[in-house]
């Protein structure tokens, strides 16, 4: 039976409104589910800097780990334009880092409606974890 992420996409819409995207014009909203149940979210923040920008999916992440969390069961992405949003290369690898038991899915999200799922794992293979380094 499919999990019902219609409240982490909610959550992941209202954090869209709190985007700092003077530049782009493209607002970004995220939302991670931990494994015990609680959300957090996220949104892009960019900067006259542009290279320091930092993607939706990242400040929910951290937003979680730096309040305690580690263990993730989904996180959602959702933007203004209406096209599914899926993770940049880094926000993978960033949130790779958390997936230990290879379970984690990615719920993409569309402005008007509907959603796709994925596991990170098939939109990252290969991953280079901590494992590569031990
Ligand atoms: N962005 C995200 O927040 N998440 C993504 O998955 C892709 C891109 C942001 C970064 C930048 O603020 C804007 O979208 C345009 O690239």
């Amino acid at each position: 039976m499919e999990t019902d992420y219609s409240t982490l996409i909610e959550k992941a819409r209202e954090a869209m409104a709190f985007s700092y995207s003077p530049y782009s014009h493209f607002a970004v909203g995220s939302c991670i589910l931990t494994k015990d149940g609680k959300m957090y979210t996220g949104s892009n923040i960019e900067n006259a800097s542009y290279g320091i920008t930092c993607c939706a999916e990242r400040v929910a992440l951290y937003n979680a780990v730096s309040s305690g969390k580690r263990a993730f069961r989904a996180v959602a992405i959702i933007s203004n334009s209406d096209s599914y949003i899926y993770p940049c290369g880094v926000c993978r690898q960033a949130i790779a880092e958390f997936d230990g038991d290879e379970d984690i899915d990615v719920i993409s999200a569309k402005n008007s409606g509907g959603y796709i799922i994925n596991k990170l794992k098939d939109l990252l293979p290969h991953t280079f974890s901590g494992k590569d380094i031990e």
